[in-house]
């Protein structure tokens, strides 16, 4: 395929990681453009700022309440699967999807699990948290969205895994909040959803100055369009009142070096978003132009075997979660 590299990793003079994934070079990064920067040309032949895209952020619809309240009540150990069984019971959607995903036969019981309880003490608080969470974002997130090359239930899918890849990486490497790993890992690419459609009316041009920089798709993509996904993404994360260092995590997953610091939760979006790159799940344009950040590899405490491992597992969970996302539309 034209124009498109194996995702790499960023040397440093002084930081070499040894991974297989380590032979390249490090490019050149343009600096971050201010929020009246201009796009030259938009979706149609109208300039268009970050503001103006900024402005369909508000259109975007609010996470549900009873979905927001069991992920609260499902990060605390102490609440019982019924009190979480009852919320989610006001939810008759969610509550059918969790019963197909525990009768699953991933799962292999002797019986069938016919309580919303059951379901919950079966798949455990955190297995609940997770799909809770991503129940919430399906619809967001499972859109084609044509200027990053990505069908239907391409996204959903690559933020899924990065998902889970993130919160694997965030009880690796010993990050204390593998639950925020996970939203971040969810949420890492929303703002492809709302500048999808001006990067296609700018694809062209993205990826002419991608072959003549030798640059990655978000260096491109801020030099043409004035701004990036990561940005527009943490605009969004800010919207839906996510806390702060969330709202960094995603802003910062391409870059999670500031200021020659390593923001840990972006360290762990990013290497999480180069695994499943790695892994070939949710490749679109930008995904096959990607630099690893050696400081975020090395921080997350990587080697072959480990990745080999992670990637294992990563198809495994996603496999075992299908009967979940597959049947929303039967719900
Ligand atoms: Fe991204």
């Amino acid at each position: 395929m034209e124009n498109t590299r194996l995702p790499r990793i960023i040397q440093t003079e002084s930081e070499q990681p040894t991974s297989r994934l380590a032979n390249t070079r490090l490019p050149e990064r343009s600096a971050m453009p201010t929020t009246s920067t201009r796009l030259p040309q938009g979706n149609g032949n109208q300039p268009v700022t970050l503001d103006d895209v900024l402005k369909q952020v508000k259109d975007l619809p609010a996470l549900p309440h009873v979905i927001l309240k069991v992920v609260k009540m499902a990060a605390q150990p102490e609440v019982s699967a019924r009190e979480i069984g009852q919320v989610i019971a006001q939810d008759p959607s969610f509550s059918v999807r969790l019963l197909k995903l525990a009768n699953s036969s991933f799962y292999g019981l002797p019986q069938a699990v016919s309580t919303i309880t059951d379901a919950v003490a079966m798949l455990g608080h955190q297995s609940v948290r997770n799909m809770a969470l991503a129940a919430a974002t399906q619809d967001v997130l499972s859109g084609s969205i044509s200027g990053y090359d990505l069908e239907a239930g391409d996204l959903w899918r690559h933020s899924l895994a990065c998902a889970y890849a993130a919160e694997m990486l965030a009880v690796h490497s010993g990050y204390p909040e593998s639950e925020e790993a996970f939203v971040a890992g969810l949420l890492h690419d929303v703002g492809k959803v709302v500048i999808g459609m001006y990067v296609e009316g700018a694809v062209s041009r993205i990826q002419h100055h991608m072959t003549k920089h030798s640059c990655t798709f978000i260096e491109a993509e801020r030099s043409v369009l004035g701004f990036d996904h990561a940005e527009v993404g943490g605009r969004i994360a800010s919207h839906w009142n996510l806390p702060s260092n969330l709202v960094q995590a995603i802003s910062w997953h391409h870059q999670p070096v500031r200021n020659g610091k390593l923001c840990p939760l972006a360290g762990i979006t990013h290497i999480a978003n180069g695994l499943c790159l790695i892994a070939g799940i949710g490749l679109g344009t930008d995904g096959l132009c990607f630099n690893i950040d050696p400081t975020a590899y090395v921080a997350c405490n990587l080697d072959n075997t480990t990745i080999d491992a992670m990637i294992a597992r990563l198809v495994e969970t996603i496999t075992e979660q299908q009967p979940f996302f597959a049947s929303k539309k039967a719900a």
